[in-house]
C-alpha cells in the first residue's frame, strides 16, 4: 500500500467518524479504558468533546450509583451548561420509584424490563419509547416479575418528589446527580474526578 493509498484508508476512517454521532474525543468503556483519539478532530475553538459510553446495559457495577436499595443510576451525560441530564435507571427486582413531577420534558427509552407509571394504563416494555411532557405527576412502578429494568432517561430540569397532596418535598437536578455519582465513585475507588468523564 503507497502512501496515498493509506492516505485515502485513513480518510475513509476519519469521515466514518465525522458521520457517527458518537465519535470519540473523550470515552467511558465498560472496561474503564480511555481510548486514544485515532485523529486529530477538527474542532472550532470552543466546542467541548464528546462523551461515548460504550456497551450500555453491560456496564461496569461501580459506575451504577445506588439511590436506594434496589434503585440505582448509571450517568451517561451530567449537561450543567444546559441544565439536564442522561442517564440509565435500573430498578433491581419490582420497585416503586417515587411520585414526582417535572418542571421539564423527559424523554425515557426502556432497554430492559419494563415498568409502568400509576396514573397512566400503557406500560413501557423493552424498546418502548416515551415522551414525559413537562408538568406530569407519575409514580413508576416496576411490577412483580420483573428482575430488572433499565430505562434511559433524558431529564430537563428536575425530578421533584412529591407528597400525596402534589406537594415538592425533594429535588434533583444535573447538580445533585453529578455530587451523588462524585461521592459513590470516590467512595469505591474511581475516584471523586471520575464523575468528570460525564460533565459537559
Ligand atoms: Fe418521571
Amino acid at each position: 500500500m503507497n502512501d496515498d493509498e493509506r492516505g485515502g484508508e485513513r480518510q475513509n476512517e476519519y469521515d466514518e467518524n465525522q458521520n457517527s454521532a458518537h465519535h470519540a474525543a473523550a470515552v467511558v468503556s465498560s472496561r474503564l479504558v480511555h481510548h486514544p483519539t485515532r485523529h486529530v478532530l477538527q474542532r472550532e475553538e470552543y466546542v467541548l468533546p464528546d462523551v461515548v459510553v460504550d456497551d450500555l446495559v453491560q456496564t461496569h457495577d461501580r459506575l451504577w450509583v445506588p439511590q436506594t436499595e434496589t434503585i440505582s443510576f448509571h450517568p451517561l451525560l451530567f449537561n450543567v451548561s444546559n441544565g439536564y441530564y442522561v442517564n440509565l435507571l435500573r430498578v433491581k427486582g419490582a420497585g416503586v420509584l417515587s411520585r414526582h413531577k417535572h418542571p421539564g420534558a423527559v424523554h425515557g427509552w426502556v432497554l430492559r424490563g419494563e415498568w409502568r407509571y400509576l396514573e397512566h394504563d400503557w406500560v413501557a416494555k423493552e424498546g418502548s419509547y416515551v415522551f414525559e411532557p413537562p408538568g406530569e405527576t407519575h409514580t413508576l412502578v416496576v411490577p412483580e416479575g420483573c428482575d430488572e429494568m433499565i430505562t434511559m432517561f433524558h431529564v430537563q430540569g428536575s425530578l421533584n418528589y412529591c407528597d400525596e397532596r402534589g406537594d415538592v418535598i425533594k429535588s434533583e437536578d444535573v447538580f445533585d446527580k453529578l455530587d451523588m455519582a462524585r461521592k459513590h465513585y470516590e467512595s469505591v475507588g474511581l475516584g471523586a474526578s471520575y464523575v468528570d468523564n460525564f460533565v459537559r
